[in-house]
């Protein structure tokens, strides 16, 4: 076990972002967790502490607001809380605002990450997990997977970012001898997601009438991973995972963005009875997003035959779950948020 997974004190950086709420909520509601969970976050735009409204007042559970550059916030945490392990969600991951903006990519992503690195330094009894994306690894074409060995190539200022984070973490293990382990994910999705990413930006421009854009043409592909999937697995690492190792965690879905859109249109239209022809008359082609990366896919063969993880959702039944939650919890800025995609392609957004 690199932490004790059991009665362990950890701390979830960015906890109340959509794949650390998702954690957190995993980690107390569907294990035997008897410990602490201290989530450390700064909420900024897209996180949202309602996220954790069910887990809230559950007395494994701790709310610092803050900020992972932060040193002496950290070394105040320790001193509280008796730290075992860091769990490091924190991060700016929006590859369009990463395009428009690249700074705040470099502050929190590379800079953030490096802080954490420099405390667990100080602090070497501190396990730390660091979470990546499989953007690190650039893009494919028609054929071929990403594994833990595959060079890496980001092509957004986003990916870059993440790929340095990444370097660090190793080199930190490497260099100071830490306990680190690195995963790289597929693109996730589920409940609570911040509807500046494909699916919920999709789902929600579906449920207020508004155009559905599609970069380019669409033919796009990408791997799906149900963010609760993604939750178990980081948790399956902890336990049964090693020191200094990497893995690499997909999903069960690979598709194109088009076809990927088709489907949510036939959900959508099934659950709610719209007009599914109507709907789909709203997509709306989009000049493609600067440095698009055409493929992402992950061989999972790794995690599968070391830690025993797999994907349990279908697409069918994440999609499915993913829009009946945002049926009842509609977000009221979706339709702002649209018109800023439109208006950054045409060179107008502030
Ligand atoms: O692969 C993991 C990565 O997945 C994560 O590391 C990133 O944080 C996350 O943002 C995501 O990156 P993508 O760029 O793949 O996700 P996004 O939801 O922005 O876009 C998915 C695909 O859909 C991509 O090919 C761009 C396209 N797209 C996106 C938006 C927002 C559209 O065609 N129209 C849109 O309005």
């Amino acid at each position: 076990m690199l932490v004790d997974i059991e009665k362990g004190h950890l701390l979830v950086t960015g906890g109340a972002g959509f794949m650390g709420s998702a954690f957190i909520r995993f980690v107390l509601q569907k294990t035997n967790f008897s410990g602490l969970l201290i989530n450390l976050d700064l909420l900024t735009y897209a996180e949202n502490i309602e996220n954790l409204s069910s887990v809230q007042n559950d007395p494994r559970y701790r709310f610092v607001k803050g900020n992972i550059n932060e040193k002496e916030l950290l070394e105040q945490i320790h001193k509280e809380f008796h730290l075992d392990g860091i769990i490091h969600f924190a991060a700016e991951t929006h590859v369009d605002r990463s395009i428009k903006n690249p700074e705040i990519f470099i502050h929190t992503n590379i800079l953030g990450t490096y802080q954490l690195l420099e405390f667990v330094r100080a602090h070497p009894s501190i396990h730390f997990h660091h979470i990546s994306t499989d953007e690190v690894y650039g893009s494919l074409k028609e054929e071929g997977v990403f594994t833990e060995k595959s060079p890496y190539a980001p092509n957004s200022p986003y990916s870059a970012s993440k790929a340095a984070s990444d370097h660090l973490v190793r080199s930190f293990g490497e260099t100071y001898d830490l306990s680190t382990t690195l995963s790289h994910a597929s693109n996730n999705y589920g409940p609570y997601q911040f509807p500046e990413k494909f699916i919920p930006l999709m789902i929600l421009s579906c449920m207020e009438e508004k155009s559905l854009p599609i970069y380019g043409t669409g033919k796009n592909i990408r791997n799906w991973l149900y963010v609760e999937d993604h939750a178990e697995a980081i948790w399956n690492i902890l336990e049964r995972g090693k020191k200094k190792e990497v893995y690499n965690i997909g999903g069960t879905s690979e598709l194109s963005n088009l076809d990927l859109l088709h489907s949510i249109i036939s959900f959508y239209a099934k659950i709610t009875g719209k007009n599914q022809e109507e709907l789909a008359s709203r997509i709306t082609y989009l000049p493609d997003r600067p440095g698009h990366d055409f493929r992402y896919a992950i061989d999972g063969s790794k995690i599968s035959h070391e830690i025993g993880w797999k994907a349990k959702h279908s697409l069918l039944e994440g999609l499915s779950k993913t829009i009946e939650w945002y049926l009842i919890h509609p977000y009221k800025k979706t339709g702002d948020y649209v018109k800023w995609i439109e208006l950054q392609y045409a060179g107008e957004a502030t």
